[in-house]
C-alpha cells in the first residue's frame, strides 16, 4: 500500500484541523466525508477537495472504498460507528474515547484483533518529543524514582455540541484523558482509581440555546500505578482562567521535571538540575509534532508496515481508568482497574 484512503466522518470542529493536516500529509488520502448534517459534509468536502459525501456512514461504507476510518464524531456515536467500520473490514482511527463504556470498549478492541485489523484511539500525546524526552528522563533515573506526578487540564467549556454536556460527555472523557494517557505512558499502567467528581454548573448556553447539563465538568482524579507510585488529574469545564505554562509535574527522589505547555501542545521540559541548583529547560522543539497528527502517523504506520506506539491496548486501558473513575466518585469507592498495555519504543 502506498498511500492510506481515509473515510472521515463528522464534519464538525475537530475535523477543521485534521482535514488540513492530512491534506499535507504524503502516506493519506481523504478520498470521502460523511455527517448526519449532509450540509457539513459537502462543505467540507468542497473545503478540502474531498471526492465524496455522504449523510451517513453506512451509506460512506457501502458507496466509497477506503481503508481507514476516522472517526471524528460526537462522542455518543463513536461506539457504533467503529463497530459499523470494523465490521466492514476497516482500519480505525477514532477521536477520543473509543467508546462511552468499558465493555464495549473492550468488545471494539476484540472484534478488531479478531477481524485483523486495526483500532486506534487518541489522543496521540505518546508521539510528542516532550513525551519521548520525560520517557527517558523517567526510565533512565535521572530524577532518581519518580513516585508522584500531577497534572491539571481545564477550561470553561465548549459552547457548542450539547452532546459535551450529556451523559457521555464531561470534563474527563474531553480533557482530562489527555492526562490520563500520558501519566499511564510514562508512569505505566493505572492498578486502581479514586475519584471526585460532579456537575458544578448545571445550566450552560451551548449553541445559542440554555441547557441542563448532566456531565460531570468538575473532576478531582487519584491514580495509583502500584509500587506506591501516584498520580492524579484534575480537569473541568469550570476554569476561567488557567496556568498552562506548567501543566504537569514529574517529582523524583533525585530530581524532578515540569511539562511547558499542555500535554496535547507541549512547549519543552524544564528538569530540576541538581548540580547547578536551578531549572533547566530542554526539548523545546514538537517537531511537526501536533494533537491532529495522529491520523496522518497511522497512515504512516501502515504503509511502511511499522508498529504504531499509539495502541488500541493502551486507549481502551484510559477508557477504563476514566469509567473506573465515575464509578469510585457515584459510590465513594477505590476501584481496581484490570487492563493493562505495554507501550513501545518509537517507530515512525
Ligand atoms: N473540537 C475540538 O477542538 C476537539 C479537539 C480534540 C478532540 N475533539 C474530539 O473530537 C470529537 C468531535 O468533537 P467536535 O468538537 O468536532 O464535535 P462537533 O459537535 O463540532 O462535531 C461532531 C460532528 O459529528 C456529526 N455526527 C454526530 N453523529 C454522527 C453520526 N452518527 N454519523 C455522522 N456524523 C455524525 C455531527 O453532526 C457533527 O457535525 C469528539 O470526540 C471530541 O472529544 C474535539
Amino acid at each position: 500500500m502506498d498511500r492510506v484512503r481515509i473515510g472521515l466522518a463528522g464534519c464538525g470542529s475537530v475535523s477543521g484541523s485534521y482535514l488540513p493536516h492530512l491534506a499535507g500529509s504524503a502516506y493519506a488520502d481523504v478520498v470521502a466525508v460523511c455527517d448526519v448534517d449532509m450540509s457539513r459534509a459537502e462543505r467540507s468536502a468542497e473545503q478540502h477537495g474531498v471526492a465524496q459525501a455522504f449523510d451517513d456512514v453506512t451509506s460512506m461504507l457501502d458507496g466509497a472504498e477506503f481503508d481507514l476510518f476516522l472517526n471524528t464524531t460526537a462522542m455518543p456515536a463513536h461506539r457504533e460507528l467503529n463497530h459499523l467500520a470494523l465490521t466492514a473490514g476497516k482500519h480505525v482511527y477514532c477521536e477520543k474515547p473509543i467508546a462511552t463504556s468499558y465493555e464495549d470498549g473492550l468488545a471494539l478492541v476484540e472484534l478488531a484483533e479478531t477481524s485483523g485489523l486495526e483500532l486506534w484511539g487518541a489522543p496521540n500525546v505518546v508521539l510528542s518529543p516532550q513525551f519521548a524526552y520525560l520517557r527517558e528522563l523517567i526510565h533512565g533515573r535521572a530524577l532518581g524514582r519518580v513516585c508522584a506526578a500531577h497534572a491539571s487540564y481545564g477550561h470553561a467549556g465548549p459552547s457548542w455540541g450539547p452532546w459535551f454536556y450529556g451523559k457521555d460527555g464531561g470534563s474527563l472523557f474531553d480533557l482530562g484523558v489527555y492526562n490520563v494517557t500520558t501519566l499511564t505512558g510514562l508512569l505505566g499502567p493505572a492498578e486502581g482509581v479514586v475519584a471526585l467528581s460532579g456537575t458544578a454548573v448545571a445550566e450552560r448556553e451551548v449553541d445559542g440555546a440554555m441547557l441542563r447539563a448532566v456531565a460531570d465538568d468538575n473532576t478531582m482524579l487519584l491514580i495509583d500505578h502500584g509500587n506506591t507510585v501516584f498520580s492524579h488529574v484534575q480537569t473541568g469545564f469550570v476554569y476561567r482562567a488557567q496556568r498552562g505554562d506548567r501543566s504537569m509535574e514529574f517529582i523524583g527522589t533525585e530530581g524532578a521535571a515540569n511539562l511547558l505547555g499542555y500535554d496535547w501542545g507541549p512547549a519543552g521540559v524544564e528538569v530540576w538540575d541538581t548540580a547547578s541548583g536551578a531549572w533547566d529547560t530542554r526539548c523545546e522543539d514538537a517537531h511537526g509534532y501536533c494533537w491532529q497528527s495522529g491520523a496522518a502517523y497511522v497512515a504512516e504506520c501502515l504503509v511502511k508496515g511499522v508498529e504504531p506506539m499509539m495502541t488500541g491496548a493502551h486507549a481502551l486501558h484510559v477508557l477504563e481508568v476514566m469509567t473506573a473513575a465515575k464509578v469510585s466518585a457515584a459510590h465513594g469507592v477505590r476501584m481496581p482497574v484490570e487492563s493493562t498495555f505495554e507501550l513501545s519504543a518509537p517507530t515512525a
